[in-house]
């Protein structure tokens, strides 16, 4: 393993495969955590501390997205990124906005809002648990303003090239929009391909609630204004007689309308250092070496797999049909083996390893998957 499982609380003896919900604490974070509290105490320049750290963990963010740190804000969650951008686009009736039917409801409920002032949403199905590019541009046309889709699938595990989306939707003069929750700290992520980009920090980039990226892409998008304003929002704070006086930030700070969860902030920085030493790369060739043991071994036992079976199509997910998740998730638990599942009862189970999981990990799974009756056979 990438990160010894004595490095995080609670972890050792369980065979934790879930990190596409959840991730389990490294003990560090507690550092992080008292060094926020020891920077509190120091009045103004507690703000200053806060501030500094806050830059520090956007450089990293820069880093880990290939983009500049200017350009990333800390929202309070990827969902709020994605209603931001909902409100802060200038649309009209008649406008219409590209999602797929595997996505998570945070990347479709907003775009949902917009249908009151005329504007479409367009949903293109999958195939067999595949959204194709095909599919996209056969939905797109004159009046698509978005294309609003995740690297990597929640629910199925997909992978898409970010680099083959942008081509095409920017070759019918759209704006692509991705969620990177399932991608960012396990593949590479370009978000410079994208015009916006959210990611949750709670799951595969090790990190806590309370703290969510957005990736503003100012080359593509320079005029973005931000739809919700507070005392941050501006050049610089207005005069104590002039409250009102407003000229919007040139960075992402100004669609960070007031404080950042700093506590989050500290220990998420304390998480993507951790990261970024041992590299993307690296994880990425670790991690796809353990998905596609679990891919085989699922395979084999006759389960119906979601997820592609190349690596460049998947990432640290790999999804499989039950007809009751609920029966298979509890005879794992009792094992103490963890993976999730608990979209609607019946449907898909996910199975995610991360750099703390280990092929003894997967060989503890997969034997205990054989004592389990498939209930969701391959196609034939
Ligand atoms: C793809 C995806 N986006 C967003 C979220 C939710 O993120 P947040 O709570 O940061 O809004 C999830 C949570 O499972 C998710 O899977």
């Amino acid at each position: 393993m990438l990160i010894p499982t004595s490095d995080f609380i609670g972890l050792e003896g369980l065979t934790h495969l879930c990190a596409g919900g959840e991730t389990p604490m490294l003990k560090s974070h507690a550092n992080a955590v008292n060094r926020f509290m020891g920077d509190k105490v120091w009045g103004e320049e507690s703000r200053e501390r806060f501030e500094s750290t806050s830059q520090q963990c956007k450089s990293k963010i820069g880093q880990l997205l290939h983009v500049d740190a200017e350009e990333i804000a800390l929202l309070a969650h990827s969902s709020e990124g994605v209603n931001l951008l909902a409100h802060a686009l200038p649309w009209k009736s008649g406008d219409n906005i590209i999602v797929a039917d595997v996505e998570f409801p945070s990347d479709v409920l907003p775009w949902k809002r917009l249908e009151k002032i005329g504007v479409e949403v367009r949903i293109v199905k999958n195939r067999n648990w595949s959204i194709n590019l095909e599919d996209i541009d056969a939905a797109m046309d004159e009046n698509t303003r978005l294309v609003a889709i995740s690297h990597v699938s929640y629910f199925t595990g997909q992978r898409l090239s970010l680099s083959e989306l942008a081509d095409l939707v920017h070759s019918k003069g759209a704006l692509l929009h991705v969620d990177a929750t399932h991608a960012a700290g396990v593949v590479p992520v370009e978000a410079y391909h994208a015009d916006t980009l959210v990611s949750s920090c709670y799951k595969w980039l090790l990190g806590v609630h309370g703290a969510g990226i957005f990736y503003w892409n100012r080359a593509s998008l320079p005029d973005l204004e931000p739809p919700f304003l507070g005392w941050h929002t501006p050049l610089s704070i207005p005069e104590w007689n002039e409250p009102g006086a407003y000229t919007p930030r040139p960075d992402a700070g100004r669609f960070e309308p007031g404080n950042e969860g700093f506590i989050s902030v500290y220990i998420l920085d304390n998480a993507l250092g951790r990261l970024l030493e041992i590299g993307i790369p690296s994880i990425e060739k670790y991690v796809l070496g353990l998905s596609s043991q679990v891919w085989e071994g699922l395979n084999d036992l006759g389960w119906e797999m979601m997820t592609p079976r190349e690596s460049e199509h998947s990432a640290g997910n790999v999804c499989f049909m039950a007809e009751n998740i609920k029966q298979v998730t509890d005879a794992l638990e009792e094992k103490g083996i963890y993976i999730w599942g608990s979209y609607g009862g019946v449907g898909r189970a996910r199975v995610s390893t991360h750099l703390y999981n280990s092929e003894d990990d997967v060989a503890k799974f997969l034997n205990a998957m054989k004592e389990i009756p498939v209930t969701h056979a391959q196609p034939a």
